[in-house]
């Protein structure tokens, strides 16, 4: 019951060139944005190309621009649209297209590579980390993140500016540098690697101006701006600016 046609507009092309396409699809109650998608596949569009895996909001494949606004096409529900309404929907914007819908993401795995990883205290073994719960609550609201990439699609700093992709990390990236500094088990300081700094100088942490629109997009709900980017320009600036403080993380870290 509740069976309507609806109006979709799909990109379809490739990293030569495209155009939107329509479609009328059939839509059933309580269907999401990608079973319209699957059922054009289906029946009108046998070599649509889309990433999908989990249909549940985990898997952060099927990002797409539904209506110019970037969500996961799975979580989006063809109830929050009127039924009359066309339903443009668009490749990540800020990735090269490989093919309709399906865009080349790895511009994240190289910035991710960029990233000294976790380096554990040198004189503590397996079984002997301790940490308080207040630092362990802190880091697990950002290894909800599913990288999904909506939020590097969506910063304006790398949007409609190619030219600032190779200096600055993204969101996403910014957070995990974020994670890492805030804990309190991380050798990397004392490897030589410094976080704070490295952040600013080779991570672009200063061309964020926290506009906080990777936060709108997350499907996670993770508070990216005011919970790690503004505490991580905190601490740098701490860093960079204040000679007082800089001399005391010195002092500690021995
Ligand atoms: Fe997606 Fe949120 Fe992770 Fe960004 S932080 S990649 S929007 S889950
Ligand atoms: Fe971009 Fe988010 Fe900063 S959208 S400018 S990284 S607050
Ligand atoms: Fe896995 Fe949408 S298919 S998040």
């Amino acid at each position: 019951s509740g069976a309507y046609q609806a109006h979709f507009r799909v990109w379809r092309g490739d990293a030569d060139g495209g155009a939107l396409r329509d479609f009328e699809v059939e839509v059933h109650e309580g269907e999401v944005v990608l079973d319209i998608i699957h059922r054009l596949q289906a029946t009108q569009a046998p070599d649509l190309a889309v990433r999908w895996n989990c249909k549940a909001g985990k898997c952060g494949s099927c990002s797409a621009e539904i209506n110019g606004r970037p969500r996961l096409m799975c979580m989006t529900r063809m109830s929050v649209f009127g039924r009359a309404e066309t339903i443009t929907v668009t490749p990540m914007r800020t990735f090269p297209v490989l093919r309709d819908l399906v865009t080349d993401v790895s511009f994240n795995y190289t910035k991710a590579r960029e990233i000294p990883a976790f380096m554990p205290p040198a004189e503590l073994g397996p079984g002997e980390y301790r940490m308080k719960q207040e630092d362990v609550n802190r880091s697990q609201e950002f290894r909800k993140c599913i990288e999904c990439f909506l939020c590097q699609n969506t910063c304006h700093v790398v949007r409609d500016h190619e030219e600032n992709k190779g200096a600055f990390a993204g969101p996403r990236f910014l957070m995990r540098i974020a994670e890492l500094d805030m804990h309190p088990l991380d050798a990397a300081p004392a490897g030589g690697v410094d976080r704070k700094r490295t952040a600013q100088d080779e991570h672009g942490l200063g061309y964020c101006n926290i506009t906080k629109c990777c936060t709108e997009v997350c499907p996670e709900n993770i508070k990216i701006t005011d919970n790690a980017l503004i505490p991580l320009k905190e601490r740098t600036a701490d860093r960079k600016y204040d000679p007082l403080v800089w001399l005391g993380n010195k002092i500690r870290r021995r």
